[in-house]
């Protein structure tokens, strides 16, 4: 079953393990061929990675039998994620048969989860490294070039690749992603991000405003900050998160929080479309409400993911909220952003859950009627603590029932949703042809919600007024009437 049904970008099923490709350096001799699977963060990461590569004297490839170098940047979130990247490692053994010289390194999260192991287990890698250890790139594939296995698998108190410039793959050239911060400490019982990713830090405010100023300039539109929990960003000069408090007077005095971040974003480039990814309820602050409801070129979304509606089962997994907290949550976004759209992540079957729990969580939905959702079965994942504490005890098919139950209910939300748009001229940013219509645009409102329109003089990267006539379920379809103020 297909998990999304929104059209957020950040967890794009329809990108997974897509090839990078940047254009040519002519003075580059080797072949890099880049697959990436997983979060935006791993999309992202792969553009950082390119980037010191091709500085190494490699040029990018979509063809897997001319590459020196394969390149896989994985995911450890589900199973199955992780299945895939195995499939993956099969098929370059198939070729590596063929053409003996070519290479082959894992990266990212399933890297750091299974560090050397990996080489005993899938036989046809030679390089494991992982997501704090890109810079070591150079000095790895040397290694391998001479023969040698290479690992490096060390996570970092301080690596935020602020001073890599990372190259665009694969872009539209209008939306574009921009890291603020890497690790997560929440350490929700599910989840194996804080052990693949490790602990939390941010990013130089400076070197952000930064990149969001060559962008604006390079012709991006739109940009959406990243992190595992953007709400927790936190710059007092470098470090991690968890030792903030050991920091100088001068250091506190002069912290920058994301409130603050998204404000001299907001700033720094007043046309610039701002999406952040992802909020965890429990750091969701007012002042993030506020700063958002002061500017106009903060979009009016919050991808907000709960995980489940019962207390009982968001304690066990750790989430440091209430079903109460999050309504409460819920109700200040509406009441600060009435036309606030908001999306859930949903788990379901997590350890103990009854068919009451589930229930609880259908009702939450109920209550907010979220406009996207991303849900998954759950899936035990080596090394966490609900792993560790507590047995996979809900039955698969019981799994699955009831999250094709979630999916349902939100699929009639997203629905209802939708429909609200209609009848309304909204400004949205074209970001290229209809996948359906070569004479119609295809861009999005500030809430996110996909829209079609017939091109007429408009051209990409332009911001458009369109009266919204109709809808499907998950995109709506209108005329343009004019320029936007903003373009
Ligand atoms: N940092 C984000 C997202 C983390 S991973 C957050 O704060 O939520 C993206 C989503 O994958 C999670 O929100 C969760 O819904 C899902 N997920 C994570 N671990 C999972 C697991 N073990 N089984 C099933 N789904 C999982
Ligand atoms: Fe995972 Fe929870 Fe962090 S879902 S990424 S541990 S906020």
């Amino acid at each position: 079953m297909k998990p999304t049904l929104g059209t957020e970008k950040v967890l794009d099923e329809t990108v997974q393990g897509t090839t990078l490709t940047l254009s040519e350096n002519s003075k580059n001799t080797r072949k890099l061929y880049i697959e990436s699977y997983g979060c935006a963060m791993n999309f992202s990461d792969s553009e950082i990675v390119a980037s010191i590569l091709e500085k190494e004297g490699f040029n990018t490839t979509q063809e897997l039998a001319e590459a020196d170098l394969v390149l896989v940047n994985t995911c450890s979130i589900r199973e199955k994620a992780e299945l895939t990247v195995r499939k993956r490692l099969e098929k370059f053994n198939a070729v590596k048969k063929i053409n003996p010289k070519m290479k082959v390194g894992v990266l990212g999260c399933m890297a750091e989860r299974l560090k050397d192991k990996f080489l005993d287990e899938e036989k046809i890698v030679d390089m494991v490294v992982g997501p704090d250890a890109y810079k070591d790139l150079p000095h790895l594939i040397q290694e391998i070039d001479e023969g040698r296995n290479a690992v490096n698998v060390i996570l970092s108190k301080d690596e935020t690749y602020g001073d890599v410039a990372p190259v665009r793959l694969n872009t539209n050239g209008v939306n574009a992603f921009v890291s603020i911060t890497r690790g997560c400490d929440n350490m929700c019982t599910f989840c194996v991000v804080p052990f693949t990713r490790g602990r939390e830090r941010s990013r130089n405010p400076q070197s952000i405003i930064e990149e969001i100023n060559d962008l604006w300039d390079k012709g991006f539109r739109e940009i959406t900050l990243l992190g595992q929990n953007v709400d927790s960003y936190l710059w007092y000069g470098g470090g991690l998160k968890k030792d903030f408090e050991k920091a100088s007077e001068i250091q506190k005095a002069t912290s920058v929080n994301f409130s603050k971040l998204l404000e001299l974003c907001a700033l720094a480039q007043p046309k610039m479309r701002i999406r952040f990814s992802t909020s965890n309820p429990q750091d969701m602050t007012l002042d993030v409400i506020e700063t958002m409801a002061q500017y106009e070129n903060i979009c009016n979304y919050i991808h907000l993911p709960v995980q489940s509606g019962s207390n009982r089962i968001l304690k066990a997994m750790n989430r440091l909220h209430t079903r109460e907290e999050y309504f409460e949550l819920i109700d200040n976004i509406r009441k600060l952003i009435p036309d606030c759209s908001i999306s859930q992540d949903m788990i379901s079957g997590f350890p103990t859950e009854t068919e009451e729990d589930h229930q609880d969580t259908l009702s939450l939905m109920e209550y907010v009627k979220y406009d996207y959702g991303f849900m998954f079965a759950y899936s035990e994942r080596p090394g966490t603590m609900a792993a560790r504490k507590l047995d996979d005890d809900v039955p698969e098919d019981v799994k699955k029932r009831r999250l094709a139950e979630v999916i349902a209910l939100q699929r009639k939300h997203g629905h209802y949703r939708t429909q609200q748009h209609v009848g309304k001229t909204q400004e949205i940013l074209i970001e290229g042809t209809s996948k359906k219509s070569d004479a119609h645009w295809m861009g999005r409102n500030s809430q996110n919600t996909v829209a079609v329109f017939p091109k007429e003089h408009y051209k990409k990267g332009d911001f458009v007024m369109v009266k919204i006539n109709d809808c499907t379920s998950a995109t709506l379809i209108g005329e343009a009437v004019a320029y936007s103020k903003n373009n």
